[in-house]
């Protein structure tokens, strides 16, 4: 018997593109505090998107997208303490106003990761007068860009940074120090919310909410008081502490994996292990599990505000999983949608092959793929897959 075809329809207007950030992407960018950090690689020039950034949107355009994320450097916009670099802001200016001409809707992130170094020089995100400096650059921001932003994300996942940079120390400034770690959450959070106020007092009707990376967390023993406690407290510190206590307009999701919490008590091993769901898993280990997704976007629900997908995608060298893993998770989040989650956009992990931070270039994350040699990009077939999906805004099966 031949199977019926089935279609699911995503709401009318739903947003489809995909993310960027700045370090990751322009190349050139020397005063951060990664490029200027000795023991992990740098992106040096990146995919050189600060000048081919035309021909990469007229790609993502052709790719039928209609929304796109990137993030501006708060280190080239300024240099330094209260000096603001005109021709960056100019920069982006242009590269805002090429995308809404092209018909896109913006999304940009405010802080991706990297502080300028004067900002670091003085504390980073422990000293609160950074949440100061980081509400004068939004606004220098809102003053010169504002007309061309549609979605404001203050912070890219401030949960994320926040362990990676003073908890487990793995990214700048590897710090190891579970109270800073909480301050610096709290005070990215603080400065979510100042900023939230400030532009909404430049512009009433913007858009501003913040992407918070939200693993789908699970008890590694299903009966385990330890390992369900464990999840109960990761599940506290990622949606009701921040939540209950930030303004937004909208939910920013950002998802990637499907985590075991097991309590070991063995502080060698940081009294905690982690193991990703078994079975299917992408280049860089990580699961492949569409289930997960559906899972985070419900538990998102009873916040009652709109959700968009910030990030969501697979480091897949070959091609070979990319477009059954839109397939799968498009189903799953098209399942959560008819459940009530208001969802209203998906935007894809990545545009283009990019700097993945502590592993250098080896994470082939793009629906383009980026030769590093020559800057050439080429359209990854799961990238024509996706861009059908765009097109009609429904997801075919069968
Ligand atoms: C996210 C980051 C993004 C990228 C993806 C793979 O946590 O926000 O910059 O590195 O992971």
């Amino acid at each position: 018997m031949k199977q019926k075809t089935k279609i699911l329809h995503f709401p009318k207007g739903f947003l489809w593109g995909a993310a960027t950030s700045a370090y990751q992407v322009e190349g050139g960018i020397t005063n951060n505090d990664w490029e200027t950090q000795n023991r992990l690689p740098k992106a040096g020039l990146a995919c050189d998107h600060y000048r081919r950034y035309e021909e990469d949107f007229k790609l993502a355009k052709k790719l039928n997208q209609n929304a796109h994320r990137l993030s501006l450097e708060w280190a080239r916009i300024e240099p330094q303490k209260n000096e603001w670099d005109e021709e960056a802001l100019h920069h982006y200016y242009h590269v805002l106003k090429f995308l809404k001409e092209q018909g896109f809707k913006t999304f940009v992130t405010l802080h991706h990761f990297t502080n300028p170094v004067w900002v670091a020089d003085q504390g980073g995100w422990v000293n609160k007068t950074t949440i100061q400096d980081f509400q004068d650059y939004a606004g220098k921001v809102a003053q010169s860009l504002g007309q061309y932003i549609d979605y404001w994300i203050t912070v890219n996942e401030p949960n994320l940074y926040a362990d990676l940079g003073y908890l487990t120390g793995k990214f700048p400034p590897f710090k190891r120090s579970l109270l800073k770690a909480q301050r610096v959450y709290k005070n990215l959070l603080r400065a979510h919310n100042k900023v939230y106020q400030m532009i909404h007092a430049y512009y009433p009707e913007a858009q501003v909410g913040f992407a918070q990376n939200f693993p789908w967390r699970k008890a590694s023993r299903r009966y385990n008081i330890f390992d369900q406690l464990a999840v109960r407290v990761a599940n506290w510190i990622e949606y009701d502490y921040p939540y209950g206590r930030t303004k937004n307009d909208f939910i920013g999701v950002n998802h990637y994996s499907d985590t075991h919490l097991k309590v070991t008590f063995n502080p060698a091993r940081g009294f905690i292990e982690l193991h990703r769901h078994p079975g299917e898993a992408s280049d860089r280990d990580w699961p492949i599990h569409a289930h997960a997704i559906y899972q985070v976007l419900l538990k998102l629900k009873t916040l009652q505000k709109p959700v968009y997908i910030t990030e969501n995608g697979l480091a897949d060298a070959e091609d070979k999983q990319r477009g059954e893993y839109l397939r799968e998770y498009l189903i799953q989040i098209h399942r959560a949608i008819k459940a009530g989650v208001d969802i209203r956009g998906y935007l894809h992990w990545s545009l283009m092959d990019n700097f993945e931070w502590e592993d250098g270039y080896r994470w082939k994350f793009g629906l383009l793929e980026v030769n590093f040699k020559t800057q050439k990009r080429k359209i990854r077939k799961s990238a024509l897959y996706y861009a059908r999906i765009c097109k009609n805004n429904e997801l075919t099966l069968g």
